[in-house]
């Protein structure tokens, strides 16, 4: 079985594409490396011992697809490539829907064409904006504050009448909550550019001395120490549920939505209490102002993903946060 994983050189991508070499699946990537390094693909090889193919190119360009599934049988795709970054959609709104959009109808067209019918989608829980209450379910009110999280509500949409058009499509939408944590290893994780939008990048920066303390966006929430809540999933367990998701697409046809989490809500400062404890070293912090157009809390029912694929995260918030420092210090 082959599978094509766009954007498998980023965070998410290439820990999936470690668990489907585990797996014994054929694995295509396509990246243009916009976010990420080609040393990835190496890293991938050496964690598993086995080959991997690799595409640098864009995946809104549609003559470079065109060749990479001629040169391919391709199964199924994962597609991941896309730009994540919410503040900087919203300061550049028109390179966001262009990219997340375009490459997703390119791929989807090309897809078409050559009969191939089965995709994994990375949405996220940006998609339901502020829940209505917890835990979050599938079917709760969509709606989205930035320009990224449009793109993914849209592109979910685009998925759906999809299917509604041709029902030889099988699709399922992964909502994922807050991916941290690294391969065992330490040799592939999570290293944006730039000093970091997302907690654990930054209390990493932290740890390593790179930044002189966290800024805990505000402590007035309605939560239980005042301070932010998610639902933090470590990325092995992530990069396994997009496992059971082309076990589902490969079985059954229709398009669905899972919720990716592990169901449980830890606060910035139970993460930073964590990080210390697990790691023994001291994160120093800051309360701020509460970051504009963050929710208090936000974790996930995941129900759903263990009846319908028979998932569910495993790995606690210890070892996402052990994982997480082993990853940086390597990168030292
Ligand atoms: P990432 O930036 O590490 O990986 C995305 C990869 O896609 C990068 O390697 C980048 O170079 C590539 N890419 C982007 N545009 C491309 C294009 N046009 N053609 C070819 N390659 C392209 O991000 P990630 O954290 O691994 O996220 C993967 C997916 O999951 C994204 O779609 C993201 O929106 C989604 N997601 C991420 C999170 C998160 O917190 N990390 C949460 C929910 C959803
Ligand atoms: C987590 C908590 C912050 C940084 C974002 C995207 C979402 C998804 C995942 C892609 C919050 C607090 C953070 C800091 C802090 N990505 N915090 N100091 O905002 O839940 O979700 O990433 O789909 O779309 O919006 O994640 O890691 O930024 O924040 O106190 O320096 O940590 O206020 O409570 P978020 P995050």
């Amino acid at each position: 079985m082959k599978i094509l994983v766009t954007g498998g050189c980023g965070y998410i991508g290439s820990h999936t594409v470690v668990e489907l070499l585990d797996e014994n699946y054929e694995v295509v990537i396509v990246d243009n490396l916009c976010n990420s390094k080609k040393d990835v693909v190496d890293k991938i090889k050496t964690i598993t011992g086995k080959d991997v193919k690799f595409y640098e190119e864009d995946v809104c360009d549609k003559k470079a697809l065109q060749k990479i599934f001629k040169e391919n049988k391709i199964d199924a795709v994962i597609h991941f490539a896309g730009l994540k970054a919410v503040g900087e959609s919203v300061a550049e709104p028109l390179r966001y829907y262009r990219n997340n959009l375009d490459s997703t109808l390119t791929l989807l067209e090309i897809m078409a064409e050559h009969k191939c019918y089965k995709i994994v989608f990375s949405s996220s829980a940006t998609v339901y904006g502020a829940p209505k209450s917890l835990p979050i379910k599938e079917d709760f009110p969509l709606h989205t504050t930035n320009p990224y999280g449009s793109t993914k509500l849209m592109i979910e949409q685009i998925l759906k009448d999809l299917y509604i058009a041709d029902s030889n499509w099988s699709i399922a939408i992964l909502r994922y909550f807050n991916p941290i944590g690294a391969h065992a290893s330490g040799l592939i994780g999570e290293n944006p550019n730039g000093i970091p939008n997302n907690l654990m990048p930054y209390i990493i920066k932290v740890a390593t001395k790179e930044l002189p303390y966290l800024n805990v966006f505000g402590n007035n929430y309605d939560t239980k120490d005042g301070t932010g809540v998610r639902d933090y999933i470590h990325v092995v367990d992530l990069a396994k549920g997009h496992l059971k998701a082309i076990d589902k697409v490969i079985k059954d046809k229709g398009v669905d939505c899972y919720n990716l989490g592990t169901g449980k809500g830890y606060s910035v400062l139970e993460i930073v209490k964590t990080f210390e404890k697990v790691n023994n070293i001291k994160i120093d912090y800051k309360i701020t102002e509460a970051r504009p157009g963050d929710i208090a809390a936000c974790y996930a029912d995941p129900t759903y993903a263990k009846d319908k694929l028979n998932w569910e995260a495993t790995l606690d918030i210890k070892k996402m946060c052990e994982d997480s420092y082993n990853y940086a210090k390597k990168q030292k």
